[in-house]
């Protein structure tokens, strides 16, 4: 067993300020349009135009990687026609602002399962990613088909194909080798974790990663969250103290 696991005791994530990596569980944008009187879709509208906010807000404070939970290997479980709002409001959303990401440095980099998705979807987000991928600015790392278990099943798998094929030992499984067959192996440790819309729960999202990460829940639901928001929740995390177990 390692003694310093990667993930949990990173000195140069644990004084600053400004959170190395943040993610973000965008909750509420069908209780938004609820109250509205509007489509969910309206609420998903609402919400993409937030994930663009604070994309840049994020940037701006320096933050070096902004992961959001976009779609959960859970939320097949809802109806077609609200998954074919969504896959079409990720189809626009690439097509209108992935010239600006590129612009502004941003590497695109999906977690979870994409190719489940339409295969036209699919191609557009494999395009995005090879077109940004020599960027260095900051890292947009979107959670698309994902769930946490399922990401360490298949870790589990890649680590035990690893023994079989006598690339290494079983004792060498550690915190090291588990990270680095996850999905966020090039991803620095999670230092803050927010969720939108009241809700105090992960939805089976970087359970792993999440393991010393500050949480911030709020009630804001997700179309109304921007970069004020996310400043705020900046301080708050500024003013955690991070023990790591210690004193
Ligand atoms: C989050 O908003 C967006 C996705 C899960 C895609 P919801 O659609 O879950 O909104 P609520 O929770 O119903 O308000
Ligand atoms: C989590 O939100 C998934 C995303 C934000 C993409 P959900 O709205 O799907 O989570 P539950 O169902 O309330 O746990
Ligand atoms: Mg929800």
């Amino acid at each position: 067993m390692s003694t310093h696991p990667a993930s949990t005791t990173r000195p140069e994530s644990a004084g600053g300020s400004v959170p190395r990596h943040v993610a973000i569980i965008m909750d509420g944008n069908g209780r938004w349009a609820k109250a509205r009187g509007l489509p969910r879709a309206a609420g998903h509208k609402a919400g993409a135009e937030s994930a663009r906010k604070v994309l840049r807000a994020a940037g701006e404070a320096g933050v070096e990687c902004l992961t959001l939970y976009a779609f959960s290997s859970e939320n097949w479980r809802r109806p077609q026609s609200e998954i074919n709002d969504l896959m079409g409001l990720l189809r626009f959303y690439i097509g209108s602002e992935l010239n600006a990401i590129h612009k502004e440095g941003v590497r695109l980099k999906i977690i979870g399962d994409h190719r489940a998705f339409q295969p036209d979807v699919a191609r557009l987000v494999d395009e995005a990613v090879a077109k940004t991928a020599g960027n260095t600015r900051m890292t947009l790392a979107v959670a698309l088909n994902y769930g946490a278990r399922t990401e360490m099943v298949l870790a589990a798998r890649t680590l035990a194909r690893r023994v079989a094929a006598g690339e290494m030992t079983a004792d060498q499984i550690d915190d090291a080798a588990i990270e680095s067959a996850l999905d966020t192996r090039d991803l620095p440790p999670l230092d803050l974790l927010i969720r939108t819309s009241g809700e105090c729960r992960l939805s089976n999202f970087l359970l792993w990663q999440a393991a010393y990460a500050e949480l911030v829940f709020l009630d804001t639901l997700w179309p109304d969250f921007d970069g004020t928001g996310l400043n705020a929740a900046f301080a708050e995390y500024a003013a955690r103290e991070r023990r790591y177990g210690g004193l």
